[in-house]
């Protein structure tokens, strides 16, 4: 009997013995994907919930991004930072405008969540306000990413202990004002801020605590870095987290959702903070090339146009009074903010129920062992709402 070709064998056995392993087994191999809607190789269909992690803004395969996807690629995808291209400066322009940074705005590109927290990294390290100053406060249990730097802001540790040591001078704190009014001071360089901890479950900071960092920070020159990667590009209902606190920051970090599903992170620097970094002191390869800007512009302009932003707002609040409305025993609480939400489960069952609602057709998430973390695309309507309803429904009453 001869041996099977490599590409006769099942895709799970082929992933296996030829992925890193760094990723569980997939739960499925998905082959296309409209709107809300994904399908496997099997053609099962299921409902996107998750939204590849609030990177698919628009759900999938939306026309008006391909269409600028293939325009860019059949016009230029790529030149190097030697030289400028339209789509790079007018989405400069627009992220400006959007965060809030205005004229004294900067914005530097990267290729992922990660890379735009070491560009924040190596800005904190620039700020020398009154002196060296070694200190970068982060927060427990929060995720800033996988790269070494950004491994060190996050406040995992068991994330790091592979690889310590990691860059240092990373404190970490309690997510409390007291534990902030005892920390900040003018040895620190930076704070690093996720509005909203979505890799610990979709967990809200308390009232007041962005405003108090602000003002924390500004009396002490340290710079206030919001980390947006995931709650940012309208998700929350609000074009970034912060704009519901009425705040701006001094740099925020943004990827996912902004790309659409492209590669893309940038790092938008506010008033001082613009003058830090010089010439010759970052840069990458990809970052920023015509394709995945001309990508962005599309789904940012489609995110103003269509003001998906208050979409996630209303769709949101009807998604917390769905999940509420089935007075399950189960479900605790609903935490989170538009359209990312944390549903807290009185028991450790969210791996389980997680997994009945893709037996159900559902993609949602178990952020941990008590969080169900649902991020569905910005565009959902009432019809992707009922089918929620119906499919979580059925997973619930499953377990
Ligand atoms: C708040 C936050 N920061 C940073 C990251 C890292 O982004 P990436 O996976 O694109 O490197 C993530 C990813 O989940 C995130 O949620």
């Amino acid at each position: 009997m001869s041996t099977p070709r490599a590409s006769e064998l099942p895709w799970q056995t082929r992933f296996a013995d030829s992925m890193m392993r760094t990723f569980s087994p997939p739960l499925a191999m998905l082959v296309r994907g409209e709107g809300c809607y994904v399908w496997d190789d099997t053609g099962t269909k299921y409902l996107d919930f998750l939204a590849g992690i609030a990177v698919n803004s628009l759900g999938h395969a939306h026309p008006e991004v391909v269409a600028a996807v293939t325009k860019q690629i059949g016009t230029i995808s790529h030149v190097s930072n030697y030289f400028a291209t339209p789509p790079q400066i007018e989405l400069a322009e627009r992220l400006k405008r959007l965060t809030g940074a205005g004229d004294a705005g900067r914005v530097y590109f990267c290729n992922s969540g990660a890379e735009a927290n070491e560009a924040a990294f190596k800005l904190a390290r620039l700020n020398v306000k009154g002196g060296h100053r070694s200190r970068i406060i982060s927060l427990h249990d929060s995720f800033h990413g996988r790269t070494m730097g950004a491994l060190a802001l996050s406040g995992k540790p068991h994330m790091r202990e592979a690889f310590e040591p990691v860059p240092g001078g990373v404190e970490h704190i309690d997510s409390t004002i007291k534990a902030l009014e005892a920390t900040i001071d003018n040895t620190v360089a930076a704070l690093f801020l996720e509005p909203v901890k979505g890799e610990a479950g979709v967990i809200d900071l308390p009232d007041g605590y962005l405003k108090r960092a602000r003002e924390l920070c500004t009396e002490h020159g340290v710079l206030l870095v919001i980390d947006e990667i995931q709650t940012g590009i309208a998700r929350t209902g609000a074009w970034f987290a912060y704009h519901h606190a009425q705040i701006l920051p001094d740099a925020v970090t943004i990827a996912k959702g902004m790309g659409g599903g492209v590669p893309i992170g940038a790092l938008v620097t506010f008033g001082w903070a613009s003058d830090l970094f010089q010439r010759g002191q970052h840069g990458s390869t990809f970052a920023g090339n015509p394709l995945v800007t001309a990508t962005a512009n599309a789904v940012l302009g489609v995110i103003e146009r269509d003001n998906l932003a208050a979409n996630a707002a209303r769709r949101g609040q009807q998604l917390r009074e769905i999940i509420l409305g089935f007075h399950s025993t189960l479900i605790e609480e609903v935490r989170g903010r538009g359209l990312l939400l944390g549903v807290g489960l009185a028991e450790p069952v969210a791996l389980k129920l997680a997994a009945a609602a893709l037996a159900h057709g559902l993609i949602v998430n178990a952020a941990n062992e008590t969080s169900i973390r649902i991020a569905p695309p910005l565009i959902v309507g009432d019809a992707e709402l009922a089918d929620f309803q119906e499919r979580f429904g059925h997973a619930l009453a499953s377990l």
